[in-house]
């Protein structure tokens, strides 16, 4: 192995050493006083998050999913050594923890690798599965659909179809070679939006590409020169269309669009209507939030990252309105996943580090549009350094465990930036519930949130006896 991914993992424990004693030394006082304030003022709260857990912790299978387990991957000593093309790479880039990072994974040597990217033999799915393998999930495996083939649905969300009574997973379909830009991220010409249907959430079948890449018109936004990534897909109630919202851009990421597509059935295809800059603003990393009144939100980052942005979306789906909201602005989050339980909205995203991980962090907020309050890292198991790249990958989107109230799945995705149709994916247990988590911002009408936690297993699996459909 380089000696760069060491380097890369030092720096990410000697970074946190310094934030951590520099919150405690500032705000040690500030939170001696809300543990005591929200003890006396929270306690309904308090209470709503024991009985969660309670409920959770008394299920057999969720003992399981909440154990923490540990991960003690020994990373060799460096050799002191950096591939020409890795070091030639470096020299251009300008954010050292992104270098080594990249460094890493662009190095054919690297025995790290295939740790975090094991090859087609350990693959999971249908046709892989050994009759007493089925069902279980291993976070960053190949996941192979019915036909065989890897999974095509980077960046993706989840949609359950209550007419089809089945889930949807719609995502970027990166199956075609990576072309490292001297200036730009790493990127894959856009092919189109995959889909794939599932009745319980692990057996997937390919329904195919329903929006698909322009290939001659080079003007138009879908063109595969472009950018298409992190589609999410909403159904209206009372419009009866299923509607598909993108981020465009071009390959060097100046556009900074929304794109938005339609269609009359789940899988498609999807007809695409055009893009805008949301309220006239940048908008990247992106997704959309389906509330139980039927209203739609979209939450985007702006603003070069610094903000992002939520507002919500017209009745049909199909624009924003005039009403937006700047939340964790100058905090640098993108990869935006929003989720609600029991009346709270939560929301993980990440930071802003191209292709590498970065550390989560859950936010917690009473409305939507705000305040939102920035809870802390919810990784739970694994080691430090698992923790503090959110197991090696990114957020993309929670999905509510229907029946099991608090319980959902985590969705992330393990970028490979050497190879990025080869990208993983990250389903893991994520559970609200349990001891409050402390604030980390302060005000004096500081709710007492419960704690979200994101549970690392190697291998897991949903409770015996989740139908998974509604
Ligand atoms: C991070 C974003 O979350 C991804 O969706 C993608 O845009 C990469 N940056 C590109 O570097």
């Amino acid at each position: 192995m380089s000696g760069n991914f060491v380097h890369f993992i030092y720096r990410v424990l000697s970074g946190s050493r310094c934030s951590i004693s520099g919150v405690v030394g500032s705000f040690i006082g500030c939170l001696i006083l809300l543990h005591l304030s929200s003890n006396f003022n929270h306690k309904d709260e308090g209470d709503r998050g024991v009985q969660v857990q309670l409920r959770l912790t008394h299920h057999p299978q969720f003992h399981e999913l909440q154990e923490v387990e540990e991960e003690n991957i020994k990373i060799p000593p460096p050799k002191g050594k950096r591939s020409s093309r890795a070091a030639k790479q470096r020299r251009r880039r300008t954010n050292p923890l992104i270098d080594e990072f990249l460094d890493e994974f662009l190095d054919e040597n690297s025995q790290l690798k295939h740790i975090f990217f094991p090859g087609r033999k350990w693959a999971m799915g249908p046709l892989k599965d050994a009759q007493n393998e089925s069902y279980y999930y291993y976070p960053g495996r190949i996941w192979l659909d019915t036909d065989g083939n890897p999974i095509q649905a980077h960046g993706g969300g989840i949609l359950y179809d209550k007419n089809s009574r089945t889930y949807y997973w719609y995502g970027e379909y990166k199956d075609g070679p990576t072309y490292h830009n001297k200036k730009g991220a790493a990127r894959v010409d856009i092919i189109g939006v995959g889909c794939y249907s599932s009745k319980d959430l692990r057996t997937w079948k390919n329904e195919g590409i329903v929006l698909a890449a322009e290939e001659t018109n080079e003007t138009h936004d879908l063109h595969k020169s472009n950018v298409l990534e992190r589609p999410k897909v909403v159904y209206n109630d009372k419009t009866g269309k299923y509607v598909m919202w993108m981020h465009i851009d071009d390959a060097n990421y100046t556009k900074a669009a929304t794109g938005v597509a339609i269609s009359d059935t789940p899988n498609g295809p999807f007809d695409y209507l055009g893009s805008q800059r949301p309220h006239g603003c940048e908008s990247r990393d992106m997704t959309i939030f389906k509330d139980d009144d039927g209203t739609a939100y979209i939450i985007y980052s702006s603003e070069h990252n610094n903000e992002l942005h939520i507002g919500p979306l017209t009745e049909d789906y199909l624009n924003v309105t005039s009403v937006m909201r700047r939340i964790f602005v100058g905090q640098r989050r993108e990869a935006p996943a929003l989720f609600k339980h029991q009346g709270t909205y939560y929301m993980i995203t990440s930071g802003c580090t191209g292709w590498a991980p970065n550390e989560a962090l859950a936010h917690a907020a009473e409305s939507i549009l705000g305040p939102w309050e920035t809870m802390g890292n919810p990784s739970m198991g694994g080691n430090k350094v698992f923790r503090l790249t959110t197991f090696f990958a990114q957020s993309t989107f929670v999905l509510p465990l229907p029946g099991f109230p608090g319980s959902f799945i985590f969705m992330a995705d393990r970028w490979n930036p050497a190879d990025l149709r080869d990208s993983r994916y990250l389903w893991l247990p994520l559970i609200v519930g349990g001891p409050a988590d402390q604030p980390l911002e302060y005000t004096f009408e500081f709710p007492l949130w419960s704690r979200v936690t994101i549970y690392w297993h190697r291998k897991w699996r949903l409770p015996q006896g989740w139908t998974g459909l509604k």
